[in-house]
């Protein structure tokens, strides 16, 4: 399976924060934004990477993370001309998917607990779709699923202004192949974009959505305001300081995945400034 991370988009509630720089690169805690859905990537054991984003801040990832080979993974990079749409992110990568199924990650969702869920629906996934419905608050403002009396999911509709439930579609999503045809064929919506909820009602017309709840156990974190920025930072902040361990270290999860070896660890490590992360990463490999 491969991955894409989304991390373009015009982040314009976040101004001045996004004036120089996409979203992704604000700061949670101790690291940008996209070292969270990055990482969840490699946890779920995806090596092959692909980062969209705008013009602007393509140059900024590959600094971060170069081609990948360092975290013993393939990192590869891909502009959009302009947000118009998340379904747009698998006509740009139609080449880097070539043949294979596909998981996106929104570059701006985090997600943070027991994620056997997300584990159990990549080694289950077979054909169609796989998305996921997180109880929220405040449903007006994303893909919503609508079921029936025996919880049979019946549609989902991209911010309804009157909800048929309380349950969001998170932005992260697992579909077969099919997914880049079904998304070239799609309209633009009202607001002009390829929307991912038109992409998610055809697999379920055709009968091949997955549609799995995440427990209460999960926490799925906003990123979409000055104040939900400072809360997540808050949030990694309380449990990084409290366990002494990292949440969304890369370096740490390629290390603990296989994907790098302890030689190529301190490669890295080597090549770190002085910092409070570096010293982590050496914990990490004495322990
Ligand atoms: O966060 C989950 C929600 O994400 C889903 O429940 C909705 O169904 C889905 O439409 C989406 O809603 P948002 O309104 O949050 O999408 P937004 O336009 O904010 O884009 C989400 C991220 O993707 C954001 O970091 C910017 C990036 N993006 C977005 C678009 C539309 C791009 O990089 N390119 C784009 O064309």
């Amino acid at each position: 399976m491969k991955g894409i991370v989304l991390a373009g988009g015009a982040g314009s509630r976040l101004f001045p924060i996004t004036k120089v720089y996409s979203k992704q690169l604000a700061v949670i805690y101790d690291k940008p934004l996209i070292y969270y859905p990055l990482s969840l990537l490699m946890l779920s054991g995806i090596r092959e990477v692909l980062i969209i984003s705008n013009k602007e801040t393509i140059p900024l990832y590959k600094q971060l993370f170069g081609d990948g080979t360092h975290l013993g993974m393939q990192i590869e990079y891909a502009v959009q001309d302009a947000p118009n749409g998340i379904a747009e992110a698998f006509i740009i990568g139609e080449e880097f998917i070539g043949n294979d199924s596909v998981s996106l990650i929104l570059g701006d969702n985090i997600f943070y607990g027991k994620l056997n869920f997300l584990y159990e629906a990549y080694s289950n996934f077979n054909i169609g779709g796989t998305v996921f419905a997180y109880r929220v608050t405040d449903p007006e403002r994303y893909g919503i699923v609508e079921f029936n009396e025996e919880s049979k999911v019946l549609s989902i509709e991209e911010k309804p202004k009157q909800p048929k439930s309380k349950f969001a579609v998170p932005g992260i999503y697992i579909y077969d192949n099919n997914v880049v045809e079904i998304s070239k064929k799609l309209e633009p919506s009202a607001r002009g974009e390829l929307e991912i909820t038109d992409v998610n009602n055809v697999y379920l017309e055709k009968g091949e959505l997955n549609v799995q709840m995440i427990g209460r156990g999960v926490a799925w974190l906003d990123t979409g305001t000055p104040a939900s920025l400072l809360q997540a930072s808050n949030f990694f902040g309380v449990i990084e300081e409290r366990q002494g361990l990292k949440v969304a270290c890369i370096e740490e999860i390629a290390y603990k995945k296989n994907f790098i070896n302890t030689v190529q660890l301190e490669n890295v490590i080597k090549e770190m400034p002085n910092s409070l992360y570096r010293d982590y990463l050496l914990q990490v490999l004495n322990d």
